[in-house]
């Protein structure tokens, strides 16, 4: 289940040491947020330290499909509807700012930023409308969009029908890890310390600074920023305005005579398709993604990442699969992505979250807004989009997401609660959450070995379900993600699901 990215990339180093006791910035999270953050304070002469709870890469930006484009699917449209004209032409200068960041760093550096063209289609008569929203909404932001209607095949290099399409060139493709062990190779080179496998767990404010808890010790900075996907500490209750949703990604090597799609290719559809290709060794490799699910509410992940398997092979015959992996972002319920200050934390605490699965372009972005915060070196854009508040329909938007989160919670322990204790282990690759005593535990069999941990999610106490495509246990309310034996991956919670007692 390594992604084709971890595939093909260069070795980067893990580094088990103690994080160093006093840094002016601390950076928690090194994905592409938190790498570029702190190579831009680091550039600007700042003490700059880095802990990443697992690797380098080893969370969302390690698994993307790495498009690093202005043309992102609806998301024009949903700004323009949410937060008007001004913030939109915001958002779309961020995300070129974006662009122009990742050109000026990696031009010279091989394998890493390919130009691709961009194209958002629909095979649908009832997706046009959507198309042409999205084409108005870029007019609107000055991107200079060409709209299709029924383009030919060959024109656009698909093996199905396309009703309409908007075409976008000049853009990128990433190879992400590469891009972050580049990242990585000169914040270490500059003297800035990465440390892998230390988690943050807590963060105090006081009148001078943070001291930052971490699982190996305390440290101190005046500057804390969270680049960590989800935000773990609770703090302005961030965590329960964003929205998680998990894919899967198939990497295939083609057919020799197969067709390659003539760009970076995103549906307007349900289920919608995500599809770019890169050469490797002579090889051409189709990466597909699909089988959004907003993570732990999925009934069997492994029907969706069948079902693209099924798509896949029905137009590329002869399409090899050669990896396969899932990732989730965040979505904000203000369509917008957040990068700022915490509330409640004097200034000292930062953020950057709710990418929307547009975070090669938002994470840049962010990291450009959040350092010019701490610098005082505002971005031209930045003040239209930190202006942005939640308005009347993202409140309306916050207040269902948690009404969800909230009939999950019930109905979960509910379902644990009348769940019958069952004697025997469950079969290879299955879980399921029963309840001993008052407790529900999360049993499952994986690779021959049957384990039971709690099955109360250490964030706020939701009851994981199991996730049989990637044989972990997922959290409905908040996207918290836990292995077979327990131990946190990903999401806001910092504490490991505790063995359940026989
Ligand atoms: C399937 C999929 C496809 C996508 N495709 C695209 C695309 O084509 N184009 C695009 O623009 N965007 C895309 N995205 C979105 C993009 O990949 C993400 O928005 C981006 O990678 C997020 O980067 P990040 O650094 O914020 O988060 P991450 O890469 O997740 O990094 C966060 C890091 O913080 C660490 N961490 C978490 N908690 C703690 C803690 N308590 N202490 C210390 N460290 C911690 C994690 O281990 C992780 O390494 C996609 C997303 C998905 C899910
Ligand atoms: S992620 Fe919040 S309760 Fe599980």
């Amino acid at each position: 289940m390594d992604s084709l990215w971890r595939q093909t990339a260069p070795h980067i180093p893990d580094d088990p040491s103690a994080p160093p006791k006093g840094s002016t910035v601390v950076v928690a999270g090194a994905g592409l947020t938190g790498l570029a953050v702190a190579t831009i304070l680091r550039r600007a002469g700042m003490r700059v330290a880095v802990v990443e709870a697992r690797s380098i890469g080893a969370v969302t930006t390690g698994n993307t499909t790495g498009k690093l484009s202005l043309l992102q699917a609806d998301v024009l449209t949903r700004i323009r509807a949410h937060a008007g004209d001004e913030t939109l032409r915001a958002y779309v200068a961020s995300n070129r700012a974006a662009q122009q960041w990742v050109q000026r760093e990696f031009r010279s550096v091989p394998g890493v930023v390919a130009e691709r063209r961009a194209v958002t289609y629909t095979s649908s008569t009832d997706g046009v409308p959507a198309i042409d929203r999205e084409f108005s909404a870029s007019q609107a932001a000055g991107i200079p969009v060409e709209r299709l209607r029924r383009p030919s095949r060959e024109e656009l290099g698909v093996p199905f029908d396309i009703e309409a399409a908007l075409r976008l060139d000049g853009q990128f493709q990433l190879h992400p890890l590469r891009l972050l062990a580049e990242l990585a190779r000169r914040l270490r080179g500059d003297g800035v310390p990465i440390v892998t496998g230390c988690r943050l767990t807590d963060a105090d404010v006081d009148d001078h600074g943070v001291t930052v808890e971490s699982t190996r010790g305390e440290v101190r900075c005046t500057t804390l920023v969270l680049a960590t996907g989800a935000v773990p500490l609770d703090r302005g209750l961030l965590f329960a305005t964003l929205v998680p949703s998990r894919s899967f990604v198939v990497a295939y090597d083609l057919a020799r005579e197969a067709s390659v799609p003539n760009g970076m290719f995103l549906s307007l559809d349900d289920p919608s398709r995500s599809m770019r290709w890169d050469d490797f060794g002579g090889t051409r490799v189709l990466t597909l993604g699909s089988g959004a699910h907003p993570t732990g509410r999925a009934e069997r992940t492994s029907d969706l990442l069948s079902e693209l398997d099924r798509w896949a092979c029905s137009w590329w015959p002869g399409a090899r699969r050669r990896t396969w992996w899932a990732a989730q972002d965040y979505r904000s319920v203000s369509h917008l992505p957040f990068a700022g200050v915490l509330p409640r934390t004097g200034g000292r605490i930062f953020a950057a979250t709710g990418y929307d699965k547009w975070g090669m372009t938002n994470a840049i972005a962010s990291a450009l807004r959040i350092a010019g915060r701490i610098l005082d070196r505002h971005e031209p854009w930045a003040a239209a989009l930190d202006a942005h508040h939640a308005g009347m329909a993202d409140i309306g938007e916050a207040v269902q997401a948690n009404a969800s989160v909230g009939s999950h919670l019930v109905a979960d322990w509910v379902r644990t609660g009348v769940a019958p204790v069952r004697g025997d282990a469950p079969a290879e690759g299955h879980g399921y959450v029963v309840r001993r005593g008052m407790s529900p535990v999360a049993e499952s069999t994986v690779a021959g070995v049957t384990r039971r941990v709690s099955g109360v999610c250490t964030h706020l106490g939701g009851i994981v379900s199991w996730n049989d495509a990637e044989c972990t246990w997922d959290c409905p309310l908040h996207g918290s993600r836990f292995s077979s034996d327990g131990s946190v991956l990903e999401g806001p919670a910092v504490e490991h699901l505790s063995p359940a007692e026989e």
